[in-house]
């Protein structure tokens, strides 16, 4: 099944783009099938972050003079890209209806896809609006600028209005470290829940880098050009917690599944009660337990991140000798 993501932000130039195309990389490095497509319609620029210059794009799509096979590009980064078009008016305009029927077409072709990410425009015009409703989930960028701030909680209080029914989650950008990310979590996740009654999920948080600036310079993902530099370990901690986030949406026979067979490995006998064998659920029960995956999902996004971190600075040895503990 493909998860169709769509990444938006309030305000624009927190970090986007960026954010689905390192993230689309990291993905398919861990064996993800990937597609971008990009919808900042009339302002499109994925081709440019990688250094590319499509033949055709979406607008040829739209117009009827190709069809979406015909333009995707494969990249060399095992992501295929869906682009987009720069400069037209008339592409940054599209009505609910014309959305509807190219994320019909997208669908069509993405069998074989894990997933599709969907890199929208800022703000909330009724184009990108159309796009967020359409996906089922939807992921939203946020820095500690007050006005991403504001941006990021407006833009979900239209998905409340109009009964958007997705996952919500979020990625903390342009961070210091990882507790200034989880501060601006907290501010967006704490009101959205408080004023919306929305749950809006972490992904993590992308950290300040310059490293960024330079490889969007040299037009390679920085993923790829700084492998081992701070951003790069957050978009691929960003990827773990993505594939990790399936076991949530996963349909409730897999999930009971799971639940049952953690339950027998950690022998919790608190969580057992969550489960009942003759197909009875408690909904608090089950609330509980879908609470403890969330943070065992954490801990081993924790760990996972450690690891992955000395493993970079070839640490490893030494932490361990310190008796580093998660
Ligand atoms: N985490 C970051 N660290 C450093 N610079 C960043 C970061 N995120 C974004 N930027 C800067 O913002 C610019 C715009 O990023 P982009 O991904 O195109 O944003 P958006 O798609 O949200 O408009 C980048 O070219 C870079 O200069
Ligand atoms: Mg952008």
């Amino acid at each position: 099944m493909t998860r169709f993501i769509a990444v938006t932000s309030g305000k624009g130039g927190v970090g986007k783009s960026n954010f689905v195309l390192n993230v689309a990389i990291a993905l398919a490095a861990m064996e993800s099938n990937v597609l971008i497509l990009d919808a900042d319609l009339g302002l499109a620029n994925l081709d440019v972050l990688l250094g590319l210059r499509p033949q055709r794009t979406l607008e040829d799509v739209v117009l009827g003079h190709a069809s979406l096979g015909d333009i995707i590009v494969k990249t060399d980064y095992r992501v295929g890209l869906i682009p987009g078009s720069s400069g037209t008016q008339d592409m940054a305009d599209l009505d609910k209806r014309q959305v509807g029927n190219l994320l019909g077409a997208v669908r069509e072709i993405t069998h074989d896809t894990d997933f599709l990410l969907i890199d929208t425009a800022s703000g909330i015009s009724s184009s990108v609006v159309s796009f967020l409703m359409a996906a089922p989930e939807v992921v939203v960028g946020v820095n500690d600028e007050p006005t991403s701030l504001t941006d990021a909680y407006a833009l979900i209080k239209v998905l409340k209005r109009n009964g958007y029914e997705g996952r919500v989650s979020m990625f903390a950008s342009q961070a210091k470290n990882s507790a200034a990310g989880h501060t601006i979590y907290k501010k967006i996740s704490s009101a959205a829940q408080k004023f919306l009654d929305i749950q809006v999920e972490f992904l993590g948080s992308v950290y300040a880098d310059d490293k960024l600036p330079r490889a969007v310079k040299d037009q390679v993902p920085a993923i790829v050009r700084y492998p081992t530099s701070d951003i790069a370990r957050c978009y691929r901690v960003v990827a773990l917690t993505m594939l990790g986030q399936k076991s949530v949406s996963a349909d409730i026979e897999k999930l009971w599944t799971r639940l049952v067979a953690m339950i027998m490995k950690a022998g919790r006998p608190k969580a057992m009660k969550a489960v009942s064998f003759n197909g009875e659920v408690s909904a608090r029960s089950m609330e509980k337990t879908l609470q403890d995956i969330l943070e065992e999902q954490r801990k081993t996004r924790i760990l996972l991140e450690r690891l992955l971190e000395a493993l970079e600075t070839g640490g490893l040895a030494s932490r361990v000798h310190k008796g580093y503990t998660a």
